[in-house]
């Protein structure tokens, strides 16, 4: 959820303003994950006469949005913004609060002491300390760079170098963190390391790059410096991406905040020390594991900066919304064949046999991703003939589920990032299973540690709320029970008839999107209630928990999604003609029993807002409000029928006077 941006530029001169202003943008970029206030720290004037020529820190720090941290930044006369600055490490992060309030002594960067020392920035951490150090924020994170000086003042001798320093420090840490460091101890110098949230770096250079892989070093308790110097003399040639000629580095917990500088960039592993000094980058580690990596490669990022840019709407959610028609097509694109009627994702097909072979599936995720788990169950046990169990990545942890060799374990999730889904796919890895990702998110963590996946192929997501995304991991996992079921004679009339539904899928969509205006109306009336149910039960159950998460996450408002099979067990209690109620009541084996749940409704005068199929007049006679969509398979409609709740919780949102691109909301990577 914090955003980390750091710039190094190595003989290539900027003017302080310039740096600024590549920080301000590095910010900007990572706006949209939420935050509720942003910092820099840069280098200051040179202290020449006192203290060894050693630079001085400046950082800057204001609650609310980059933009108030852009106007402080200007306001400083103590800087001169035009002095040109050949070699210069600046970094800069947003905050949202989890210890202590928003407040510029709160935000990040954090330093060492208040004479500038050490001065980082960092996501996510947990950890204590209690070695005398004058804490000046509430925040957990500070205790790093406290840590770092007690590190550095307990040095052995003053050959210690900046990377050992660090990697002292990150031994004793707990939890998930991505840190940058700069020391005015040494200056131009940067380190950075991550352990569970993302981390890489850009690297730009006029010339070409001297590697494209970098191996490793293995540090074991050794200083680096010394290693190489002493051991290695000429390693740093080949263990290094630069060679003393003009390069700039960015560091970045976000693609989105590199791409438009370089396509060039290197994704760090938990535990990689990342070191740029003398404009050479290098990366380190303790020792190595047996099977472990011993080279990090420089990728090639494909995505486009056009592609992250919000285009005609007022805001990513939005954009995304309505890119769903392609979206899903992305999804499908050569995987479905749409003559021969076959399926085939090739990151699964060489682990097919095995995965037929297994005793059950569990599928695993968080919020939406967990959801798009719930609407492709059913089918999934019906293509796959195997028992089903979805589960929520932090719950399925508390319980220590029994999992076992002959599983295989899904884990969904959008960004490949979330903390939970990635404990729980090392835990269900540690027991024995086959694991497969399903992420939006290239070169993601997920991605990288399951033994086989599907990327969902959605695009980058952009708004805080997923939603393109969601119906993206709804056709892949439902694609994936297409190609189990290949060769199962009794489940070839249902398989061309979800084929058939995906071919006809994205004009279907695109119907439904044009009931944004009768939507849009609806949001009208409803935005000034505190709360909205929606009920709904079999292929719909996974929509009503999405929709009420989409509104409870972005409008404020409290929502809830009942199962309608439930609601004489007691939701039924909340109903009356003050409540809003909306009902999924589609043509599908639940029907009947659907209408006996809208009978209830009535019957307490509750005014039901239905989502019911085109010509359905017994339903819509019932309505307080209908939305009429398109009908489809039944295994397919729950992917039209969260749209209208995407819609509307935008909607509601606008009404309610959130600024929808810019919400503050908690999604924990
Ligand atoms: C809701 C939302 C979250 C995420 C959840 C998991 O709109 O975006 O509930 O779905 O934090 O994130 P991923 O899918 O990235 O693992």
């Amino acid at each position: 959820l914090k955003g980390i941006f750091a710039y190094l530029n190595y003989r290539v001169t900027r003017t302080r303003r310039e740096i600024f202003e590549t920080l301000v943008k590095g910010l900007l970029r990572l706006e949209y994950r939420g935050y509720d206030s942003a910092g820099v720290a840069v280098d200051g004037p040179k202290k020449t006469d006192t203290d060894n020529n050693k630079n001085t820190t400046c950082i800057f720090k204001t609650k609310g949005k980059v933009k108030a941290l852009d106007e402080e930044l200007y306001k400083k006369d103590s800087l001169d913004l035009d002095e040109e600055l050949n070699i210069h490490f600046g970094i800069a992060h947003t905050r949202w609060a989890t210890h202590g309030e928003p407040s510029p002594v709160n935000s990040h960067p954090h330093r060492s002491d208040k004479e500038n020392g050490n001065v980082l920035s960092c996501s996510h951490t947990k950890f204590t300390i209690n070695k005398g150090y004058e804490f000046e924020s509430e925040t957990d994170t500070e205790v790093i760079p406290k840590l770092t000086k007690y590190v550095y003042d307990n040095r052995e001798n003053d050959s210690i170098t900046f990377s050992t320093l660090v990697e002292r420090v990150i031994q004793q840490l707990e939890g998930a963190f991505a840190l940058v460091f700069k020391s005015r101890h040494f200056p131009s110098e940067a380190v950075s390391t991550r352990r569970g949230s993302p981390l890489l770096i850009g690297v730009r250079s006029e010339l070409e790059l001297t590697a494209d892989n970098i191996p490793i070093q293995y540090n074991g308790s050794e200083p680096f410096e010394q290693k190489n110097s002493h051991n290695r003399p000429d390693s740093s040639a080949i263990n290094s991406v630069g060679d003393g000629r003009p390069v700039e580095y960015y560091f970045a917990s976000d693609a989105s905040a590199i791409i438009e500088h370089t396509n060039k960039v290197l994704y760090l592993e938990d535990n990689d020390l990342a070191v740029v000094n003398g404009g050479k980058l290098s990366i380190h580690r303790l020792s190595q594991q047996v099977g472990e990596d011993p080279v990090r490669a420089i990728k090639t990022l494909q995505m486009e900066l056009q592609q992250i840019m919000k285009g005609n709407f007022d805001a990513f959610m939005q954009k995304e919304i309505f890119e769903q028609p392609e979206s899903v097509v992305n999804t499908m694109r050569g995987r479905i064949c749409f003559d021969t009627k076959t399926v085939i994702l090739g990151g699964l097909k060489d682990h097919l046999k095995e995965i037929k072979r297994c005793r059950r599936l569990i599928v695993i995720g968080c919020g939406t991703s967990f959801h798009a788990a719930v609407a492709t169950r059913q089918v999934l046990e019906e293509l796959t003939e195997l028992s089903v169990m979805v589960e929520l990545a932090s719950d399925f942890l508390d319980r220590n589920t029994p999992v076992f060799r002959d599983d295989v374990c899904f884990f969904i999730s959008q960004s490949g990032e979330t903390a939970d889904t990635l404990m729980a796919l090392r835990y269900c890895k540690g027991q024995g299973a086959l694991t497969v990702g399903i992420t939006n998110t290239v070169g993601s963590s997920i991605c990288r540690e399951t033994d086989c996946g599907v990327h969902v192929n959605a695009g980058p997501e952009i708004g805080v709320a997923s939603t393109k995304a969601y119906t993206s991991q709804f056709v892949a996992l439902t694609m994936f029970g297409l190609m189990m079921s290949e060769d199962r004679l009794s489940l070839q009339k249902r398989r061309l008839e979800i084929i058939e539904g995906f071919r006809v899928l994205p004009e279907l969509i695109r119907k439904v999107l044009a009931l944004d205006l009768k939507i849009k109306i609806i949001a009208d009336e409803l935005y000034e209630q505190k709360s909205l149910l929606v009920m709904g039960r079999g292929f719909h159950y996974a929509t009503c928990l999405e929709g009420a998460l989409k509104i409870k996450e972005i409008t404020y408002m409290h929502s809830e999604g009942i199962l309608a099979g439930e609601l004489k067990h007691g939701p039924l209690a909340l109903i009356d003609k003050d409540m809003p109620v909306i009902m999924i009541i589609m043509r599908d084996a639940c029907y009947t029993k659907c209408q006996n749940a809208l009978e209830q409704v009535t019957a307490r005068s509750g005014r039901p807002i239905i989502l019911c199929c085109q010509d359905d007049p017994e339903i819509s006679q019932m309505a307080y409000h209908t939305i009429e969509l398109p009908h489809t398979v039944d295994c397919l409609q729950g992917i039209l029928s969260v749209i209208p709740l995407q819609l509307l919780s935008f909607h509601l949102a606008v009404l309610r006077g959130y600024d929808v691109s810019n919400l503050t909301v908690f999604h924990m990577q």
